[in-house]
């Protein structure tokens, strides 16, 4: 499939990045601008040939037509034989949206008007806990059902307005001791999140945490709301109807950020920031949907991270926010895009030949450059680099700081590109009348390789519209991606066994039953544990 386009890279992986802005078009010719959001590849290795090789995949695996497919509720999660539309939650137009013959819209509204009418009562002090008004918020929930709002609450902070909303996702009681400790339980709301409602982390928490509101309110479920698709296990824990907020099975865990999901989201910034939030994530997917290939924002990120990762043979991508409110967007990546293309065979079960989804990583700039940065620049392998940066900060009176930001994270991908060679370095050395005995053994340690490539997202300023472009445009990457790869994006078979695994060791652990049918390793530290627990 990738044949042509690794000859190509052949051909052409020695030739300098800087070499190909001898065309003065380069920069506006290999970038996508969407007004308030640019993407920026041009110092990449992809040229007008490489391009349109990559645009004949989108073509030849049929984007276009798995894109309409998905959006018309075709059951293209086929391994869980289900509809994939969470582009229905932040649908902004009066386009029906059907999956099983049935227009999702109506429920949809209904949920986000509830949504709604909740979060205004908790601001307006009508919904109180047994102390008053509610002060604090704890959403309970892993993966999807943390990962989004978290990263997205982070992502606001300077559109909160409402009460402190505080995550807990881990089944170390470390978190949630560390979280509750500081709380009154009788102002305090309590999110149970999960699709399933089965999860045992969040199943365990949330035990956890009604026995601590138990302590102090003597109807602890009065202060619980539950956001789940399981209607009977919100029931089964205690939580009635009127307070879950419920959601389609065709809604994956890391795709829900859009619906109830995001109700601790809506809770900390407002009604209103919530559905400018939508907006922007609909604006995103009609240019999805609409724009040609070559102008498609979702679909070229895509095609460079097929660029990087099938054909060059960089498995790694560095996603870097010069945002420190963007701080949790590479984990919250790391999901989306491990979750979803980290399979081993295609759509049809077949096993595959070649690499899928790359190994996804990141912290904000500038602090990784103080980090890991080392390794990009001068170590052996290239990690592709992804830099997104605002043009403006939220506070308007810390503007130096925000203009050394946007240097350094421009500065990093020039870096990455020109790099420095043996003979600059030496001139450098000279010009600072160092040691010239030194200069052999010293000068090779400042070179760096440089042809480095990076990628720019740039946007106006981080509010709620922008990232829900943001998000919803790496959604449509990963799905984009998927597609070409030929393989199923929606499901997470490969997190099962571990489950299972686990539920055995825990009975292990508990004295329940025996290890003796485990492996020699595991017996081992079975042991051990056993031992320190003595101790
Ligand atoms: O174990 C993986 C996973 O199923 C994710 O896909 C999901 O987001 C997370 O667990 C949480 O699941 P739930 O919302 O059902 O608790």
């Amino acid at each position: 499939m990738f044949k042509k386009l690794e000859r190509l890279w052949k051909e052409k992986s020695s030739r300098s990045i800087i070499s190909l802005f001898d065309d003065p078009k380069r920069a506006m010719d290999f970038s996508v601008d969407l007004g308030n959001l640019f993407f920026d590849y041009s110092k990449t290795q992809i040229d007008d040939e490489c391009r349109a090789e990559l645009l004949k995949l989108v073509e030849l695996k049929r984007v276009e037509k798995f894109k309409n497919a998905m959006f018309s509720g075709d059951k293209i999660n086929r391994t869980e034989d289900r509809s994939v539309l969470h582009m229905a939650l932040r649908n902004k137009s009066e386009t029906k949206i059907f999956s099983d013959g049935e227009n999702v819209m109506p429920k949809i509204f209904e949920t986000i008007e509830k949504m709604r009418v909740f979060t205004k009562s908790i601001q307006e002090g009508e919904f109180s806990g047994l102390g008053g008004p509610i002060t604090d918020v704890v959403n309970i929930g892993i993966g999807g059902s943390d990962l989004g709002p978290l990263m997205a609450t982070s992502a606001l902070a300077a559109y909160h307005s409402g009460p402190e909303c505080h995550f807990v996702s881990n089944v170390d009681g470390a978190q949630i001791h560390d979280i509750l400790k500081n709380l009154n339980p009788k102002t305090t709301l309590i999110i149970v999140a999960s699709k399933t409602f089965t999860t045992t982390e969040t199943m365990t928490n949330a035990r956890t945490a009604l026995s601590w509101m138990s302590r102090e309110v003597p109807n602890p479920t009065n202060q619980f709301v539950a956001v789940s698709n399981s209607v009977s296990n919100t029931k089964a824990f205690g939580i009635p109807k009127d307070r879950v907020f419920d959601f389609a099975d065709w809604v994956g865990g890391r795709y829900s950020i859009w619906g109830p999901i995001g109700l601790s989201l809506m809770l900390a910034i407002g009604v209103k920031n919530f559905d400018e939030f939508l907006e922007g994530a609909f604006e995103m997917d009609q240019h999805f949907m609409d724009a040609p290939a070559e102008r498609n924002m979702p679909i070229m990120l895509a095609l460079v991270g097929i660029w990087h990762n099938q054909i060059c043979g960089y498995h790694t991508r560095a996603v870097l926010p010069y945002e420190q409110r963007l701080s949790k967007l590479p984990a919250y990546l790391q999901q989306l895009e491990m979750e979803s293309n980290g399979k081993n065979v295609s759509m049809e079960g077949k096993k595959l030949n070649y690499d899928t989804g790359p190994i996804v990583w990141g912290e904000p700039g500038t602090n990784g450059q103080h980090a890991f940065f080392q390794l990009i620049h001068q170590g052996t392998r290239i990690v592709p680099c992804e830099f997104l940066v605002g043009a403006m900060g939220s506070e308007s009176y810390l503007v130096k700081h925000h203009d050394i930001l946007i240097a350094n994270c421009l500065a990093q991908s020039e870096a990455l590109m020109l790099g420095l060679s043996l003979s600059e370095v030496i001139e450098r050395m000279a010009q600072n009348e160092e040691n010239k005995q030194e200069f052999e053994a010293i000068a090779y340690h400042r070179v760096f390789p440089g042809n480095r490539p990076s990628t720019k997202l740039v946007y106006s300023k981080l509010n709620p519209s922008t990232l829900g472009k943001i998000i919803a445009l790496y959604e449509h990457r990963v799905f984009v991606e998927g597609i070409i790869l030929g393989i199923n994006s929606f499901d997470q078979w490969g997190v099962e066994l571990g489950k299972v695994l686990a539920e055995e060791l825990t009975q292990i652990i508990a004295g329940k039953k025996s290890a003796a049918t485990k492996d020699g390793s595991t017996k081992m530290l079975l042991t051990r544990i056993g031992t320190y627990k003595k101790a």
